[in-house]
This record gives C-alpha cells, sequence and structure tokens, in this order.
C-alpha cells in the first residue's frame, strides 16, 4: 500500500510538472498559474477528485514514445465551488503545449458525459496550442468528439469555459458552445486563423492581441462575454457567475436568506432626467433596485446600448435585461439583438427569472443596420423573449417606441408583470415623427410651419407620450412610483417562483439564426 501510495505521490508530481520543474517556472514567468494551481484555486479546500492521472497518450510517431506523459496535458476530475459540485478540466500548458491528443480528448469526453448523466456544471480552463500536430486526424476527431458533447450537454447543464492561454484553430468552437466564455487580459486570444496566415490570405499585418485577444473579443466581436485581469481574477469571477446559476436545467439557482426590510428607495425617483432627450446610466437604476452590489454584468463591453447580467433581488437569482440611455440612446441594433437573445435563452435554459428595463426609442435606422440584418436579429430577440417561460416582468422606465415596444418583453409576447414608472411614453414613434407623418398637410399649408409643427408635437405627446393608455387596456398592470419599484418587483417575482408554463410540443424551434 506505502509503495502504492509512493508510486502515485511520484506520478503526481510528474503529472503536475509535465517532466520538469522548469515547465512550472515558465508557466509562471508568462504571469500565469499552472493547470494545477488552477484547479485547486477554483475548487474548495481538499475537494479535488482526479479522474485519469495515469492516462498517457498511445502516439509513436516523430519520437513520441519517449515522452509519454501522465496525465497527457490535461488535468480532469470534479470537485466543489462552495459546496456545490463541479466538473473541471484544465489543459496544461507545460505538456506539449496543452495540445490535444486523442487521449486527451477522450480524458475530456469522459468528464462531459460524467457531468452530463450527473447534471453539474462543467469548467473548462483552456490553455492549448491545439490539435496535436504529431497525431493528425486522430486529435482532429478528439475535437469533434468534445464539440457533440458541447451540443448534447446545452441547456441541460451550465457550460464555462476560461480560456487562459492560446485557443486556437477549430479548438476555439468548443468555447464558443458553452454559455460563458471569459478570457485573460494579454494572457490569452482566440482566432480561427492566426497573424500569420492573416498576413498570407488578406495581407493584413496584425498582431494575435489584436485579432483575438481579450479586449478584442469582448469589445468588437462579443466573443467573449467576460474578461479577467489575471488567472486569480479569472478563477474568481467563474465562482461568482457559478453563484448565480443553478446545477442544471431541472433545478433552480440557491436563494440566500433575506429578510424585507424599508424597501422603498427614494433614489429612484431622481435617475430618469425631465428632459426626454437626455441620457441616464440605466445601471443606476438597476443598483437602485437589485440588492446592494449584487449586479454581474456580462458582456459589458459589447453592444453597450444594451445591458446584461445577473444580480439578486431578496436573494434571489434575477437575469436584466436592459436597455441603455446612456449609449446610442439605448436603441436597438443588430449587435445589441443579439445579446440580448442568447441571454435570455441562456436564462431560460436555467430556470433564471428575466427582469427587462426599458428605454427604447426603437430601432436603429440605416443602410448599414438593414444590410447588416436587423430584420433577421430584432427578430432573434423577439422570438427569445417569446419563447422564454421563466418568469418575466418588465417594468418601462422612459421611452418604449415602436417595434421595440412589443420586442421588450411586452405584455402580448408573454411577460408576466408589466409595470411602468409615470415618466414612461408608449407609442408607435416619437411626438416629432408622429406630427411630421400625420400633420404634414396641415404643417405646410400653416402660415409658420416651425411652430406648427411644435403645436403638433405638444398635442401628440399629451395624447401619447405616457403610460395610462397602455394602462387603459391592461398592456401595463400598474404604474408605479419609482420609489416603489424594489417593493413591488420583490412581490412579483415572489408571486411568480412557481409559475409552470409549457411551449407546445415540438423537436424544437426555428430561431432565426
Ligand atoms: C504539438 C505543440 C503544439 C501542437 C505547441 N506545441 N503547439 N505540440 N502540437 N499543436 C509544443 C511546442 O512544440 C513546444 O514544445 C511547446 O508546445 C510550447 O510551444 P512554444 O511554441 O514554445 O510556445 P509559445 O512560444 O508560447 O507559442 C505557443 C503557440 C505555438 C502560439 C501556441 O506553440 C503555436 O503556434 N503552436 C501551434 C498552434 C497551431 O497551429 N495549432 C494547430 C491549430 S489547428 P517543446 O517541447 O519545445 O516545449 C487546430 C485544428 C483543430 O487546432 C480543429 C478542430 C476542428
Amino acid at each position: 500500500m506505502k509503495e502504492k501510495l509512493q508510486k502515485l505521490g511520484e506520478l503526481k508530481r510528474e503529472a503536475e510538472m509535465g517532466g520538469g520543474a522548469s515547465r512550472i517556472e515558465k508557466q509562471h514567468a508568462k504571469g500565469k498559474l499552472t493547470a494545477r494551481e488552477r484547479v485547486l484555486l477554483l475548487l474548495d479546500p481538499d475537494s479535488f477528485e482526479e479522474i485519469g492521472q495515469l492516462v498517457r497518450h498511445r502516439s509513436s510517431d516523430f519520437g513520441m514514445e519517449k515522452t509519454r506523459f501522465y496525465g497527457d496535458g490535461v488535468i480532469t476530475g470534479y470537485g466543489t465551488v462552495n459546496n456545490r459540485l463541479i466538473y473541471v478540466f484544465a489543459q496544461d500548458f507545460t505538456v506539449f503545449g496543452g495540445s490535444l491528443s486523442e487521449t486527451h480528448a477522450e480524458k475530456i469526453c469522459k468528464l462531459m458525459d460524467l457531468a452530463l448523466k450527473n447534471g453539474a456544471p462543467l469548467i473548462g480552463l483552456n490553455d492549448s496550442g491545439g490539435a496535436r500536430i504529431q497525431e493528425g486526424v486522430k486529435s482532429l476527431g478528439g475535437y469533434a468528439d468534445i464539440f457533440y458533447r458541447n451540443v448534447r450537454a446545452s441547456g441541460v447543464i451550465p457550460q464555462i469555459s476560461a480560456i487562459m492561454g492560446p485557443c486556437a484553430g477549430g479548438a476555439v468552437y468548443s468555447p464558443a458552445m458553452t454559455d460563458f466564455t471569459i478570457m485573460v487580459e494579454q494572457s490569452s486570444y482566440m482566432f480561427v486563423t492566426g497573424p500569420n496566415v492573416v498576413k498570407t490570405v488578406t495581407n493584413e499585418e496584425v498582431s494575435a492581441e489584436e485579432l483575438g485577444g481579450a479586449m478584442t473579443h469582448a469589445s468588437k466581436s462579443g466573443v467573449t462575454h467576460l474578461t479577467a485581469q489575471n488567472d486569480l481574477d479569472c478563477i474568481m469571477q467563474l465562482k461568482k457567475l457559478l453563484s448565480y446559476l443553478p446545477q442544471n436545467c431541472e433545478s433552480t439557482p440557491e436563494t440566500l436568506a433575506y429578510d424585507l426590510g424599508e424597501e422603498y428607495r427614494p433614489v429612484l425617483k431622481d435617475i430618469v432626467p425631465a428632459n426626454a432627450n437626455q441620457p441616464y446610466d440605466m445601471r443606476k437604476v438597476i443598483a437602485g433596485i437589485m440588492d446592494t452590489d449584487s449586479f454581474y454584468e456580462v458582456h459589458k463591453s459589447f453592444a453597450e446600448n444594451i445591458v446584461v447580467g445577473f444580480a439578486r433581488i431578496a436573494g434571489r437569482s434575477v437575469g436584466i435585461v436592459a436597455n441603455q440611455p446612456a449609449s446610442l440612446a439605448g436603441v436597438l441594433d443588430v449587435d445589441s439583438s443579439r445579446k440580448g437573445a442568447r441571454f435570455v435563452r441562456f436564462c431560460d435554459c436555467f430556470n433564471i427569472p428575466l427582469l427587462v428595463l426599458v428605454d427604447v426609442p426603437g430601432f436603429l435606422p440605416g443602410t448599414d443596420q438593414e444590410w447588416s440584418g436587423i430584420i433577421t436579429n430584432g427578430a432573434k430577440l423577439l422570438y427569445a423573449f417569446s419563447e422564454a417561460v421563466v418568469p418575466r416582468v418588465t417594468l418601462i422606465t422612459r421611452k418604449a417606441y415602436g417595434g421595440a415596444y412589443d420586442v421588450m418583453n411586452s405584455k402580448h409576447i408573454g411577460a408576466d408583470m408589466n409595470f411602468a414608472w409615470p415618466s414612461a411614453e408608449i407609442a408607435v414613434m416619437g411626438a416629432k415623427g408622429a406630427s411630421e407623418i400625420i400633420f404634414k398637410k396641415e404643417i405646410k399649408a400653416a402660415s409658420d410651419p416651425a411652430k406648427k409643427l411644435k403645436e403638433k408635437e405638444a398635442e401628440y405627446a399629451e395624447k401619447f407620450a405616457h403610460p395610462y393608455l397602455a394602462a387603459e387596456r391592461g398592456f401595463i398592470d400598474e404604474v408605479i412610483d419609482p420609489a416603489e419599484s424594489r417593493r413591488k418587483l420583490i412581490k412579483a417575482f415572489t408571486m411568480l417562483k412557481n409559475k409552470v408554463d409549457q411551449l407546445p410540443r415540438k423537436k424544437h424551434g426555428n430561431i432565426p439564426l
């Protein structure tokens, strides 16, 4: 027994080191933690159980038989994060650059199968040079085996990818199919083809960082939902993200203990400016309504005209989708529609109720948007809300104009409770645009057309720029004092706690992708 343990100790050390302490030092010199340090930091102390530590590759081409490291460049296993079961794999860059061999892939697949069958989140800590070049198609097959399982597990268990080093070629498609991606700034990148290939094919000169670094994917492509300053920050954020999520699609997120108190929030009265054209930060509304410091924003730097993220209200985890008047007046465009739709669908998969805060002047006009498919992309958000069966609550703070009123979780597409502040304006379009169209002849014939337009604008605003017509029809359930918002929303989400709703029987819907 002692011998066995000794042997295991040695193997453990070998697997850990990937064949030499200098490799660990190299990893540290790049400002990166080792794969094992990352796993141990993520999981509760003493909770990690490793699976497949003694696995070695079977390749003998290119002299590979001489370097058969235990673990084959990936640590796989399970443990707990805040006492919840989690499956985790961590690629070890110190072993063949973390590249994915046939056996490396088998280890990840085994873990994915376990995670799926046992209904617990899967976290991938990616740090890899891609397909193991010496193994050819066997490693490509290994990637496809992983992709297939990503899709099978999608919507059943939360899957989260941390990119903590290189992630290139087809390897990027596994993270892309998981629910959330977080990239470490400066030390990670993702691209289908690297700078050299880009230069050959398009003659563009671009650095790896610029092409596929964390900030590029956070702000330009939206490929990553989150960024981290370093490995430690990345692991801490993974833990935070997990805290809002349930174990699987059959369970609900943990609700933290909360005793109701004075829930009146006067600060909410002063956020919306008197001038309807003046911007304000919707995050202030979120902060005023939700539990203190509970908002965890995702996709922060991408499509900033919509804000999405998780927060808690009276201890309950809620997904927030909010127009952002501080960016492009909160208009809906291609990117914000895609961003919102993806988030809504995630929350619906995992029983996370939705709070939608509305201040939207409509869809962004222009050739750029039309030619980029604002029709199909806007439809994604409409579709996502319409098919969501989780509790859905809307609060209109100011504008809700045109098609965007319908799209932003209106009563008509299945929202459960719809509130509006007295400052809400619910109409087909803004007073100026509407007056220019319907009073065109009258304005043209007037001795002072500009004065007439102003008069008509005021007439239109008086008739439509408020929430009371919508409330009269029951499209708004209640017009509320802003300071009462938190209290009203706590009550609404509590009332909706046991909501049961189902879509008609089908294989799956056909969202306009
Ligand atoms: C085998 C690899 C490897 C790979 C790196 N290594 N990538 N071994 N297969 N894919 C090894 C190196 O030989 C080296 O071994 C060690 O890992 C560290 O690599 P370095 O190059 O010294 O590190 P660094 O300078 O940091 O550069 C990292 C890197 C570079 C940028 C990732 O190694 C690189 O460009 N690798 C190839 C990337 C690639 O083209 N992969 C295939 C993508 S296509 P020693 O023994 O010297 O320490 C793909 C298809 C997937 O993945 C398709 C799925 C559908």
